[in-house]
């Protein structure tokens, strides 16, 4: 693999082949973090990390993951820099790209992403746009390999707001990898159908299948992986909220639909996840639609906490994984490494 040079921004940009080196470089960083085998391969560098919207992970992956490999980081917050406020995207691209090595774009339009990656002239890698989140896919199916020994074939079922960044990002790696892709979602909420299309072309390569339902029961059953996401995406209206807990609750990922899968099934999310009122948006949802919905009446919202917290729940090795997969990709977007 040589992906010197190369952007991050979706993985519809990504053979199979080289998702599944980034995937296996990552397992190869994990490792030699473990075992505190030095990998600082990019000394000389520096990167910049522009965020128009908060993190927890991504921020952290990309700060630990550049400081392991030897790298500088700079941290532009929501506010902070004069981005998209005095100055264009285009304009930031060519200033950052001429003091940085890479830098990593979280915001609202892929639209940004992609100018910054036209005119920056160094690596730009998506840290989540309203359309995808790409890292978290190599994070995910990390995890996977980890835990199942291998993708292809798998069943997965996505359960939730099956268009948003994290629907329609983990229905590409799936077409891509050669696995199962199940939504399980009312029909408004599937992913547009552009995309579906775009997919299945790929799936027919890869053995993929891609399938839509509004059964929470068929989408669950015999499933190696059940995976859900937030109802309600950042960047949407807080008024939302009604609807979207009208349309979702019954794809609450629950102990019923976790049983109903394989014994062997993991579950995860992307997290932040909302499994009970110890937040301030849980509790928000919690009292202002508990007693329409006894579903979210303890702030548990797409995930309940038992199956949060429940043996077959790998979400925090997930976490973990999106330190070593950034790392990879950082890695391998900024030298000369073939593995
Ligand atoms: N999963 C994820 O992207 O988390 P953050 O919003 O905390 O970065
Ligand atoms: N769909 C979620 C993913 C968070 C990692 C969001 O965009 O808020």
């Amino acid at each position: 693999m040589n992906l010197k040079g190369r952007n991050f921004i979706t993985l519809l940009d990504f053979t199979s082949e080289e998702i599944q080196d980034l995937i296996n470089l990552a397992a190869k960083l994990k490792y030699e973090k473990y075992d505190s085998i030095p990998h600082k391969h990019l000394t000389d560098k520096n990167v910049v990390l522009l965020f128009q919207k908060d993190s927890t992970r991504t921020r952290c992956a990309f700060e630990v993951g550049a400081m392991d490999l030897g790298m500088g980081a700079t941290y532009l917050g929501p506010t902070g820099s004069q981005m998209g406020k005095k100055e264009s995207v285009k304009d930031t691209a060519r200033v950052l790209g001429k003091m940085y090595d890479g830098i990593e774009f979280r915001g609202y339009l892929q639209q940004d992403v992609e100018t910054l990656a036209e005119y920056a002239g160094v690596p730009v890698w998506n840290g989540l746009t309203d359309q995808y989140h790409p890292t978290q896919i190599l994070a995910d199916f990390l995890t996977i390999q980890e835990k199942l020994g291998s993708l292809k074939g798998l069943k997965f079922t996505y359960l939730g707001d099956a268009r948003n960044n994290m629907g329609n990002s983990l229905m590409i790696g799936c077409a891509k990898m050669g696995m199962h892709f199940y939504a399980a979602a009312p029909e408004a909420l599937w992913p547009k159908q552009e995309l579906i299309d775009k997919c299945n072309l790929i799936a027919q390569e890869t053995g993929a299948t891609l399938n839509f339902t509004t059964d929470p029961m068929k989408a669950t059953y015999h499933a190696d992986v059940l995976y859900t996401d937030v109802w309600v995406s950042m960047g949407e209206p807080k008024e939302v909220w009604e609807s979207r807990i009208q349309e979702l609750h019954p794809y609450q990922v629950d102990m019923k639909l976790l049983k109903n899968a394989k014994p062997t099934a993991i579950f995860m999310h992307c997290l932040p996840a909302f499994h009970g009122d110890n937040t301030e948006v849980g509790a928000q949802i919690a009292s202002e639609f508990g007693q329409q919905f006894p579903k979210v009446k303890f702030g548990e919202l797409e995930v309940t906490d038992d199956v949060i917290e429940s043996k077959q729940s790998v979400v925090f090795e997930e976490a973990e994984n999106r330190m070593h997969t950034i790392k990879a990709v950082m890695l391998a977007t900024l030298s000369d490494l073939y593995v």
